[in-house]
């Protein structure tokens, strides 16, 4: 987000409330409008394509039995993710609003505990999000100063939790807070122009050097093979819902909050739809780089042990296999992750500080540097313990912003005053039944959905938690 955002109209005049420490006044008074269309897409491309793409993605597929969540995971995307999506732009652009006042504009009074759960989500979220980031950090750094680690699985294991895991968590966290808190998004939008490609050539020519491997058939079958029978699991299915709310960014507040910026003249439609497809392209493609290589490597065993570690052990094995150019691929792909991560991370700090701006009016540096130090904080746990970073990672993406999502169903669905005008703006007449179909997905359909989802999620992710004690 930058400084260089024209007023869309008068009553829009230009005040980047979240852009620069001299602009500290609460966001709701004034709101910035994004440059230009681009602008919009990158943020929304770069808050979703993360680890959610590249280290949850293949981490739960290895899970979740393979095949079947793949598909599962599509599904979810395309019927619920993005009509939760368009929910989230309808709010955010009709109310121009962040999420706690945006949700009290849309719905009434009533509705702002909703917006005190986005920034809990994102303060869980981040707290653990940071320390996967920082192992990436870590693997970047040490890829370019020393070269890829000899025994990848006894790598991860030394500095995935502990002390080694704690300075990198912190080290990233830094990094955020400084970010949203002088924001230079103007700069990180730049890196992330350049580096996103550079991943998405790195994961499509990975992809490429995978299945040229031999013995990487058993990786493809578990990955593309799917048996009817595993799909109609409820944990698959859920895992599936958890894992498209995650990768999309969507059930607190993200989505909204950067299309409250957006001018009328985009159509929402076509904006989720490129974001989904781009994000759902990386995923995929990143599977299709796990899966053969775990096959191809032997690396079954080292996964099956630790595998929140997936991408971590199998992307060295990858590397070092390479031989010499390995070094070079490793340093760019890991480099390629912490950007792609830091775009994330600082969305979701960006949720959390701006509604603490906006609800209690304190200036953006006291409220990016509390927020993102108690956030650091709360990331200790999950640093020095594998166990409690898998319970929050469960908690948040599989009952939370479910949870979260459910309710912005009900409250476009039901309460908004016209929510179909506000996403049929520019959109050609020949789309507009499938605005209707829309709405009443999320009327029925998508809350039907997920109390059927959260009915199983909500015990399990209970007793996951209560085995850490
Ligand atoms: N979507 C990001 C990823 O895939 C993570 C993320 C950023 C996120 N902002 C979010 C997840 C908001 C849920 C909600 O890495």
């Amino acid at each position: 987000m930058s400084d260089d955002r024209q007023p869309e109209s008068a009553d829009a005049p230009v005040t980047p409330a979240h852009a620069g420490p001299d602009h500290e006044e609460p966001s709701a008074f004034k709101r910035e409008v994004w440059g230009t269309r681009a602008g919009f897409i990158l943020a929304a491309i770069g808050s979703a394509v993360g680890l959610g793409n590249m280290w949850r993605f293949p981490y739960r597929t290895a899970e979740g039995g393979g095949a079947a969540f793949v598909l599962l995971f599509i599904l979810m995307m395309f019927l619920v993710g993005i009509p939760i999506m368009l929910a989230e732009f309808s709010i955010g652009r009709s109310t121009r609003l962040s999420p706690i006042g945006g949700l009290r504009k849309a719905g009434g009074k009533g509705w702002t505990p909703l917006g005190y759960l986005f920034v809990i989500s994102g303060f869980l979220i981040l707290a653990y999000y940071s320390v996967i980031s920082g192992w990436a950090t870590r693997y970047a750094l040490s890829a370019i100063l020393f070269g890829v680690p000899a025994d990848p699985s006894a790598y991860f294991d030394g500095i995935s939790t502990g002390m080694p895991a704690i300075g990198f968590h912190l080290l990233f966290m830094a990094i955020v807070i400084a970010i949203v808190m002088i924001g230079v998004e103007k700069g990180i939008e730049r890196a992330a122009l350049v580096m996103m490609p550079i991943l998405f050539v790195l994961v499509i020519g990975l992809a490429i050097w995978a299945a040229t491997l031999s013995g990487s058939g058993a990786g493809y079958s578990f990955y593309l093979s799917p048996s009817i029978s595993d799909i109609f699991n409820l944990p698959t299915i859920s895992a599936a819902t958890g894992q498209a709310f995650f990768s999309l960014s969507l059930g607190m507040g993200a989505m909204l909050t950067f299309s409250s910026y957006l001018s009328r003249q985009e159509s929402l439609p076509r904006e989720a739809t490129v974001i989904a497809s781009s994000d759902f392209a990386v995923a995929f493609i990143a599977g299709l780089v796990v899966f053969p290589i775990i096959a191809a490597l032997g690396l079954q065993a080292a996964v099956d042990e630790s595998t929140a570690g997936t991408l971590f052990i199998v992307l060295p094995g990858a590397f070092e296999a390479m031989g010499g150019i390995g070094r070079v691929v490793a340093s760019l792909f890991f480099l390629a992750i912490f950007v792609a991560a830091l775009t994330s991370a600082i969305s979701l700090l960006e949720v959390v500080t701006a509604s603490v701006i906006d609800e209690w009016n304190v200036p953006r540096r006291v409220a990016a540097i509390g927020a993102g130090a108690l956030i650091a904080i709360v990331g200790l746990w999950p640093a020095t313990d594998l166990a409690a970073l898998e319970a929050m990672d469960l908690v948040a993406a599989e009952v939370f912003l479910p949870v979260g999502a459910l309710f912005m169903a009900i409250l476009v669905g039901w309460r908004l005053k016209d929510p179909i005008g506000e996403v049929a703006k520019n959109v050609p007449e020949r789309f507009h039944p499938w605005l209707t179909a829309w709405i009443w997905v999320l009327r029925v359909v998508v809350p039907i959905f997920l109390v059927v989802v959260l009915y199983y999620t909500i015990p399990n992710g209970w007793g996951a938690v209560r085995a850490l004690f």
